[in-house]
Order: C-alpha cells, then structure tokens, then sequence
C-alpha cells in the first residue's frame, strides 16, 4: 500500500494511535504521530516558561521524525530526543492551546505534508482529513464513550507509570476534545468525506480488520 495514504481522525483517546500503528504495520506502511509534533512543541514551550510570543519560539525551533525499530516513532526537538516526556500530564494539559496557534500550526503541518508527499502514510490527529491530507485515500473518523475513553487512558498510563484518576480523566478528555473542536484553526472535525467509525465495545483487532476492509 505504499501508493495511498490513509487520514485517522478523532477525538482524545478515541484509539486512534493503536488502530495506526496496527494498519500501518499490517500494510507496511509508516505510522506518523501528528498529536506527538504538538506535544513536542509543548514540551519546549514549558520548558521555556510559557512565553506568548510562539512565531519567535517556532522560528527557533527543530523537529525531526525519526523511527526505531522497536520503540516507533521518535521525535526530536532541537536534536534532543523528548519522545518519553510528551504523554506527561502537564504537557498534556498545556497541548489544547498551544496546538490552537497559528505558527505551531503552519510548522507542523508543512512537516506533515511533507511526509506524507510520498505515500505510504498512516497519519492520526484532528485536521488530518480536513486539513493536512485532504487527498488521503481512506479517511476515517474514530469516535468512542468518553466512558470508555477514559478507562483506556488509564490502562495506557498505568503501563507507562503515570498515576491517573478516572473521574479525572474523563473530565480532562471532555475538556480537550472541547477546545480542539471549538478553535479557530483546523478544529477537530469530520471530513465530509470520511467514515465514521465508533469503536466504543469493539476489539483493536476488530477495528483494524474494520478498517483494512474499508480499504
Ligand atoms: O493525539 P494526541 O492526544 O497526542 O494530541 C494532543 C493534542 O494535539 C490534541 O488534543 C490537539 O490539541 C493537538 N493536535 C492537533 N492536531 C493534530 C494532532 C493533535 O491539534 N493533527
């Protein structure tokens, strides 16, 4: 399948990276992490004590995709790999607004087009359809419970030793999927052209069966 590109979209925590890495490794395809880029870019935008100013944080600042073998997709910022801190909490709790600005936005997109440009891309986020491949062959939109969405948060943070409390959790991915729905910029939509897949109740092996069937 290295001749298409396949758009995954979808709220937080909807699955969206496992289904990913799934698919693309059954069709031997590349999975990209677009919601990591961003994370990425919070992570330094932290470590910088917040500044406002983010066309001069963009304007000095490097992102790289690189893959291993084993562990996936890595990312380096500023050639310093920060794939391990981008799933902790308080970058999770800053990525709604950072993401929301227009130069993140126009930096990650353009790597993102840019990636994808020779087919062969499995890509998961929010504007993948909508914005960043909008020729993507298949385009799926993945929705869940929020129920649901939390309990599987919480078993991926547990895996990954980060303490978590449901109630906590669904309150958190309620107000995410909020922000990233109601921003100016490429807010969190389905393409018209995609299908609406709700996999709260269903296997992952399922849905990536759904999902190669659709293709
Ligand atoms: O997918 P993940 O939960 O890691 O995404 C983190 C955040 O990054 C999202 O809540 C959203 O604000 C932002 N994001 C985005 N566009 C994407 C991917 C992620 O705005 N394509």
């Amino acid at each position: 399948m290295s001749s298409i590109n396949i758009a995954l979209d979808g709220p937080a925590a909807a699955g969206k990276s496992t289904i990913a890495k799934r698919v693309a490794s059954r069709l031997s395809m590349i999975y990209v992490d677009t919601g990591a880029m961003y994370r990425a870019i919070t992570y330094k935008y932290l470590q910088n004590g917040k500044p406002e100013n983010f066309d001069y944080l963009i304007n000095n600042t490097k992102l790289e995709l690189t893959y291993d073998e084993v562990k996936g997709q890595r990312i380096l910022l500023d050639n310093q790999d920060v794939t391990d801190y981008l799933r902790e909490n308080d970058v999770t709790h800053h990525v709604s607004y950072v993401a929301s600005k227009e130069p993140v936005r126009s930096f990650a997109v353009k790597i993102q087009k840019e990636l994808a440009a020779k087919k062969g891309i499995v890509m998961d986020g929010r504007d993948i359809g909508t914005v960043v491949l909008p020729d993507a062959e298949l385009k799926v939109y993945m929705i869940a419970s929020v129920a649901e969405r939390a309990e599987r948060r919480q078993k991926e943070n547990e895996q990954r030793g980060i303490e978590s409390n449901l109630e906590q959790l669904k309150e958190e991915i309620e107000a995410r999927d909020h922000y990233d729905m109601n921003r100016k910029i490429s807010p969190l939509q389905k393409a018209e052209d995609a299908i609406t897949l709700d996999t709260t109740g269903k296997s992952i092996e399922e849905v990536t069966n759904e999902i190669l069937s659709l293709l």
